[in-house]
């Protein structure tokens, strides 16, 4: 189906990106998909909606998007790095956010939650990501970012007790009466997308556009251990005996760390057993293999 959005609408330049706001939409990432299908958009296009009334999860699941009371924005990215690295991409991306959500509330120890939510110490979960890929042959071409924030106390479901918001958690953390004037979307949105700038051009200019290559200081050092190192260093249940679903049963684990692949590496709590889990929804969500 073809949106009705116009391509052109409302575009405004930031740094490198280009962002497209709109009022309500059914999902960005939904309409950001069908832009890059039909080649309308080019790297570094950011498509945000105040609110969203078909949100998406991780697969099976919806997002809850409320209108005005978070950051609801995708973005296309088109890495070019061989589909090995789509975990450490996943992981770059989310370290980059924790850095923003460090920042903005620095009361608040921020975790990734495996393997892509940003929760408080105590797995609160503060926003999530839906990163989907599309390769060509084994290179991740182009890259689809989804990010949902809640910024306000009431973009939380009452009913959902690990739900929690930047807001609630800055008035949990903090006695300050007055809140930071980069608290609001618009500061969140900058930090986000000048991390992301950061992230692919670290020497800083954005006039080569989001292709990176392997001799491009950010692949070329690419460091799949440094990765790995800096999300466990704030990975929620690090050492904790956690509970894990599996089919209808729920499994204690304790976590031992990340293993190379995007596997959680647990043991058993007398340590007999050593395993690494998957989870079902750590996958490339769609892909489009165009050779
Ligand atoms: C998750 O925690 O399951 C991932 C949530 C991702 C939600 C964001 S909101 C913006 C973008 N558009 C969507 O439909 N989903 C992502």
């Amino acid at each position: 189906m073809t949106s009705d959005f116009r391509f052109n609408h409302n575009a405004v330049p930031f740094h490198g990106f280009c962002c497209y706001r709109f009022e309500t939409l059914g999902s960005t990432q939904d309409l950001l998909k069908e832009w890059v299908s039909q080649g309308l958009a080019k790297p570094g296009t950011v498509v945000l909606a105040e609110g969203q009334t078909s949100g998406r999860g991780r697969p099976g699941h919806i997002w809850e998007s409320l209108q005005g009371k978070g950051l609801w924005m995708s973005v296309y990215f088109q890495p070019c790095i061989p589909v090995e690295w789509a975990f450490g991409w996943n992981m770059r991306l989310a370290l980059a956010v924790c850095k923003v959500l460090d920042a903005l509330v620095p009361s608040v120890p921020w975790q990734i939650k495996w393997p892509n939510d940003w929760v408080t110490y105590q797995g609160r979960k503060v926003g999530g990501m839906l990163v989907e890929n599309q390769l060509k042959g084994s290179c991740i071409t182009d890259s689809l970012v989804g990010i949902g924030i809640n910024v306000d106390e009431d973009a939380v479901n009452s009913s959902l007790p690990y739900a929690t918001s930047l807001r609630g958690e800055w008035k949990r953390s903090t006695l300050a009466e007055q809140e930071p004037n980069d608290f609001r979307k618009e500061g969140l949105l900058q930090a986000l997308l000048a991390e992301f700038e950061f992230m692919m051009n670290p020497g800083g200019d954005s006039s080569k556009g989001f292709n990176f290559a392997v001799n491009n200081p950010i692949t070329g050092g690419w460091n799949i251990e440094k990765i790995i190192g800096d999300v466990e260093s704030r990975l929620y249940g690090l050492g904790q005996r956690l509970p894990f679903q599996c089919g209808d049963r729920t499994e204690y684990w304790i976590t031992l760390g990340l293993d190379q692949g995007g596997g959680l590496r647990v043991r058993s709590e007398s340590g007999e057993l050593q395993q690494t889990l998957i989870h079902p929804h750590y996958r490339l969500a769609y892909t489009l293999n165009l050779s």
